[in-house]
């Protein structure tokens, strides 16, 4: 069969035979398909031949009787229709069987192969081109088959210089070379680019077919990209974290004179004095047991002073470690310790035209002391690890529970810094001594859980008033509104009764009369205990020293019970 013009073919069957034939004899320059046929026209087969408009049809004898066709491919496989082609077809027309597993099949089959390679290595060429990191594959033998453009703009080397090299020659020591050494997989590499010095972090990986390694493939960026991005994200991250402690501190001031309640004349002599203060930029020292409310008369003057608007900022000198507690106070630059790996405002710089709340400030050690003494002298301070000297604009509040004055005299608190602080002293009494203040103190603070826990507490009964009243409140304050909160959980009428408080009765009378009038679990007096512990001597770290002594543990076994019972207390 001599043919000058193009060979004329028919498919009959569009099933995955017969459309792999037509995908395949499409593509052949000298062959012209003239029609497929299927009964079913939702067959792969029919579907591409009407896309690519070429005539279809459900009835295979319409199609092969056509007189001009040279080749019908039959890729049904079945015999009927095999008979009924050969009864039909012209005599001129050769018949062609696709059947799986013969000639004529294989040499089709491989032949589409071929063709989804080819389009494959069309998209895999776009990807690589468009990529910005550098790629670079050499083969089993070291030799460079492949770089793509990235590799060139990042190492100035052009692809005519680099491909048909050899890796163990070009770049010995980087990631594709030890990749094909080690047949693994070598991650975030940091070598120099033979030929161009530059540096650069690489990922490679062998290539492998059917289990064989072929050759490896090496993606990298160079090193200066990445520090640029790390510096720009440095940047950001030291720009949000001093945005976020701000945010913190300026509404870190909530309370104002009108929060603090009393009646009692030395209370109201105390808050007087404080109200003077508010009008002054002199430093305060307030001085009181832990719980009498130092910290809230620290917001109540910054609230009533001009510095209002500003920043309300508290460092608790007991509890940030005593190494860090420098550049918390007066920032960091970057890189002067270990860790240090950016610039840090400190809490002076954070609170500039506000007001800076010192909490035990006896806890400061002599060297953080005199860095101090100078800020209230001069004004002026340097970052850890800086050469620039910084002007501060802070009002100092400082706070204790201990004697300074005591302090002082053990050489453990310099005496011109703490002549410097209590330029005025507030003196806060203990709430025992001020106990005609409790009803006042129980009413507001069941007004204020009423409004927090949903409660709609009238009256306290007088019986429950009373054993408040007669209670000693080691932990002043705070105890109180501990011990209530906890009894307005389980009030579900309108009146408070001395009921309320029976689980803590116990608590109270402990020392007097060791009578405990409900039996409960030990692990549940236990974590009573704890909890009254911490409401009495606070939950600082000097609270938590005391704590552990009087209920006679170490203050390790102390943070273990706390740690186990963390969630139910
Ligand atoms: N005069 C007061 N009126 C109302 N609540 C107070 C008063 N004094 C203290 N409190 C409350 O008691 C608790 C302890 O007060 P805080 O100022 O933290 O004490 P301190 O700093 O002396 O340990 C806080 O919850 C506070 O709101
Ligand atoms: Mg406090």
């Amino acid at each position: 069969m001599i043919c000058l013009s193009k060979i004329k073919v028919a498919i009959v069957g569009g099933g995955h035979r017969g459309s792999s034939v037509y995908r395949v004899l499409r593509e052949v320059d000298n062959v012209q398909i003239i029609g497929l046929a299927d009964i079913n026209p939702a067959s792969p087969g029919m579907i591409l031949a009407r896309r690519d408009k070429i005539f279809t049809t459900d009835d295979f004898t319409e199609l092969v009787v056509n007189p001009k066709i040279h080749v019908i491919v039959e890729a049904t496989g079945i015999s009927e229709v095999q008979r009924k082609i050969y009864e039909i077809k012209s005599s001129d027309a050769a018949v062609m069987e696709a059947m799986a597993g013969n000639f004529f099949m294989t040499i089709l089959q491989a032949k589409e192969e071929l063709l989804e390679v080819k389009k494959l290595k069309g998209e895999l060429g776009a990807i690589l081109n468009s990529v910005q990191e550098a790629i670079e594959v050499a083969d089993n033998t070291g030799l460079i088959k492949y770089i793509n453009p990235a590799f060139t703009r990042v190492t100035g080397i052009p692809e005519a210089v680099r491909v048909g090299k050899n890796i163990f020659e070009a770049s010995p020591h980087g990631a594709l070379a030890q990749a094909l050494i080690k047949q693994k997989p070598v991650v975030g590499y940091r070598s120099k680019v033979g030929g161009s010095g530059v540096e650069v972090i690489s990922n490679a990986a062998p290539i492998l077919v059917e289990g064989q390694v072929e050759g490896a493939v090496v993606v990298f960026q160079p090193i200066t990209d990445i520090l640029k991005l790390m510096d720009e994200l440095q940047k950001s991250t030291t720009i949000i974290e001093n945005l976020y402690a701000k945010i913190d501190q300026i509404t870190g001031s909530k309370f104002t004179f009108d929060d603090l309640t009393g009646n009692c004349k030395v209370f109201l002599g105390t808050v007087e004095m404080a109200k003077k203060a508010a009008k002054s930029e002199s430093p305060v020292l307030l001085v009181g047991e832990s719980g009498t409310g130092k910290e809230l008369f620290a917001h109540a003057i910054h609230q009533a002073s001009n510095r209002r608007g500003k920043p309300f900022i508290k460092v608790s000198c007991a509890s940030v470690p005593e190494e860090l507690l420098e550049s918390e106070l007066f920032g960091h630059e970057k890189g002067s310790f270990t860790g240090a790996v950016r610039t840090k405002l400190g809490k002076v710089e954070l609170a500039k035209g506000g007001t800076l709340f010192l909490d035990e400030i006896g806890e400061m050690n002599p060297y953080l002391q005199g860095k101090f003494l100078r800020l209230l002298q001069d004004r002026q301070f340097e970052r850890v690890g800086g050469s620039e000297t910084i002007k501060a604009d802070v009002r100092i509040i400082t706070a204790t529970n201990v004697e300074l004055k005591s302090l002082v005299r053990k050489g453990r608190f310099r005496e011109e810094l703490y002549f410097l602080l209590n330029v005025i002293e507030l003196n806060m009494p203990p709430l025992r001594h001020r106990r005609e203040d409790i009803p006042v103190l129980v009413e507001h603070f069941i007004g204020k859980l009423n409004r927090k826990l949903g409660k709609k507490v009238k009256n306290v009964d007088p019986d429950a008033l009373q054993l408040l009243a007669s209670y000693d409140w080691p932990g002043n304050i705070r105890e109180l509104e501990n011990v209530i909160e906890r009894a307005m959980v389980t009030v579900d009428s309108d009146i408070f009764g001395r009921q309320h408080l029976s689980p803590y009765i116990g608590q109270f009378n402990a020392g007097a009369t060791n009578v405990y009038t409900e039996i409960v679990p030990l692990d549940k007096m236990e974590q009573m205990m704890l909890k009254a512990a911490l409401n009495r001597f606070g939950e600082t770290l000097e609270g938590k020293k005391k704590a552990s002594q009087a209920l006679n543990i170490s203050l390790a076994t102390l943070y273990n019970k706390l740690k186990k019972y963390k969630a139910s207390m």
